[in-house]
C-alpha cells in the first residue's frame, strides 16, 4: 500500500500528482474538485465575504513536503508559499531524520485578553473594587456568557494589573480561556468586552479598549530531532554548529537565522488557515524575551556524534474560526492527517488529551525545525543560490 510519504510525486505535472493523491486515497473526490474546478474569480464569488471589497484572490502555490514522521506518525505536509526550494527542503531535512523523525510536545498557554482603563483618578482603589467583584463577575461569565464552557474550554481565570504609562498609571483587567478547538482571538476578546460591561459599575465608566493578547496566546511547542552523523560529510555538521553559534552570538544573524524556521512555519500555517500575523508577531516576541533577538532553535551533538536540533515555538493556530473553515484549508489538514473534532480516537495524539489545534501546533512545530535544518545544512555546504539551481535543474 503507498504512504502518506512515500507517494511518488516527482516528475509528475500538477494535475498528474492531483490524480496520485487521488489514487492513494488521501483526498477525497470532492476535495479534488477543490482543485480542480476553481478559477480565481470563482474564488472571489465564494469566498470575498471573508474580507470587504473582495476583487480576486491571489494566488499562492500549495505544495506538498514529504517524508515527515511527526510522533510516530506518518504526515504529509501542505505547504503554501511562493518561496522556492522551501517545499523540497523541508522534505529532504525529514527524510535525513527517518525513521524516528521528530518528536513534539505542547503546552495551551490558553487565550489572554486584555482590558484597558487609562485615565483614572484612583487606578489603585479601582482595581481593589474589581479584585472584590472578580467572584461575581466570573460566575456570571461561566453562567450565561461561555459559549466554549460546554465543550471543555472556557473561562479559566481574570485577574487586575497595573502598569506604569507615559499618561498616568494604567489599570489593566486580563483573562484568560481555553479556545478549544479555536485559535481564541474573537473568543477571548468577546469575552473581554462582556466583563468590561459587567465592570461598567464597579469601575464607574466604560473600559478605554479590549483586545486579545498575542504574547500569551497560544501554544507552546518544543519539537526535536536527531540527524544521524552519516548524513553530514565533509565536516558539515561541524559547520552547521558555527552556524548555530553565530546565530547565538549575533542577532542580525538570528534573525535571519529565524526568518528561515518561519518560512515553514508561515507555509503550513498558510495552507491551514491560520492568522500568520499573529504567529508572527509571537514569535518575534519570543525570540527577543532575553533582550535582543535569539534563535528559536538550537543544535549540538549527542553522545553517539549524531547532530540534534531542538525548537521553541509560540503557535496561536486552531482547527475552527476564521479563514481555518475555507475549503482549501479543511482540505489541507485532512490532506495532513488533522483529523475532524469526531475522529478523537483516530490519532494517537488525541488519547493523550490533545485537541486537533494542539496536533496541528506539534506539526507545525517539527516543520519549523526541518526547514532550519535544511537551511544550515545548505548554508554550510554548497549555498543558497547552487541548491536553488540544482533544484531547478532537477524539477
Ligand atoms: C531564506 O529564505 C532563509 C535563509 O536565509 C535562512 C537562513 O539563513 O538560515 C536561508
Amino acid at each position: 500500500m503507498t504512504t502518506r510519504s512515500d507517494l511518488p510525486l516527482r516528475g509528475l505535472d500538477p494535475r498528474r500528482r492531483q490524480d496520485a493523491i487521488a489514487a492513494a486515497g488521501i483526498i477525497a473526490a470532492e476535495d479534488l474538485s477543490l482543485f480542480q474546478e476553481n478559477t480565481l474569480l470563482d474564488w472571489a464569488e465564494k469566498y470575498g465575504s471573508l474580507i470587504e471589497n473582495a476583487i480576486g484572490a491571489v494566488p499562492v502555490p500549495l505544495g506538498l513536503a514529504g517524508n515527515f514522521i511527526v510522533n510516530g506518525q506518518d504526515r504529509l505536509i501542505a505547504m503554501a508559499t511562493e518561496e522556492r526550494s522551501v517545499v523540497a527542503a523541508a522534505s529532504k531535512a525529514a527524510k535525513l531524520c527517518r525513521p524516528l523523525g521528530f518528536s513534539a510536545v505542547c503546552v495551551r498557554t490558553g487565550s489572554v485578553a486584555q482590558i484597558l482603563y487609562a485615565g483614572l483618578e484612583q487606578p489603585e482603589a479601582a482595581a481593589v473594587a474589581v479584585e472584590e467583584r472578580l467572584g461575581l463577575i466570573r460566575a456570571e461569565i461561566r453562567a450565561k456568557h461561555d459559549t466554549m464552557a460546554k465543550r471543555g474550554g472556557g473561562l479559566r481565570e481574570i485577574w487586575t494589573r497595573m502598569i506604569p504609562g507615559a499618561r498616568g498609571r494604567l489599570l489593566l483587567v486580563e483573562l484568560s480561556l481555553d479556545p478549544d478547538e479555536a485559535m481564541g482571538a474573537n473568543a477571548v476578546t468577546r469575552m473581554a468586552e462582556k466583563v468590561a460591561e459587567l465592570l461598567e459599575p464597579v469601575i464607574g465608566r466604560r473600559r478605554t479598549a479590549a483586545i486579545c493578547d498575542n504574547r500569551r496566546s497560544g501554544w507552546r511547542v518544543r519539537a526535536s530531532a536527531v540527524w544521524p552523523n552519516a548524513c553530514f560529510a565533509d565536516g558539515l555538521a561541524e559547520r552547521i554548529l558555527d552556524l548555530q553559534a553565530w546565530a547565538e552570538g549575533d542577532p542580525c544573524r538570528a534573525v535571519t537565522h529565524n526568518k528561515g524556521i518561519m518560512n515553514g512555519v508561515i507555509a503550513v500555517a498558510l495552507a491551514t488557515g491560520q492568522d500568520t500575523r499573529a504567529i508572527e508577531a509571537a514569535n518575534h516576541a519570543h525570540a527577543v524575551r532575553a533582550g535582543d533577538c535569539r534563535p528559536l532553535s538550537a543544535f549540538g551533538r549527542d553522545r553517539n556524534g549524531d547532530l540534534w536540533g531542538k525548537i521553541d515555538l509560540l503557535l496561536p493556530v486552531g482547527t475552527v474560526g476564521g479563514a481555518t473553515g475555507h475549503p482549501v484549508a479543511a482540505c489541507c489538514r485532512r490532506l495532513m492527517g488533522v483529523g475532524a473534532i469526531e475522529d478523537a480516537g483516530a490519532d494517537p495524539a488525541r488519547r493523550f488529551g490533545l485537541n486537533n489545534a494542539g496536533v496541528l501546533a506539534q506539526i507545525i512545530g517539527a516543520v519549523g525545525l526541518a526547514q532550519n535544518f535544511a537551511a544550515l545544512r545548505s548554508l554550510a555546504d554548497e549555498g543558497l543560490p547552487a541548491g536553488h539551481s540544482r533544484l531547478a535543474r532537477n524539477r
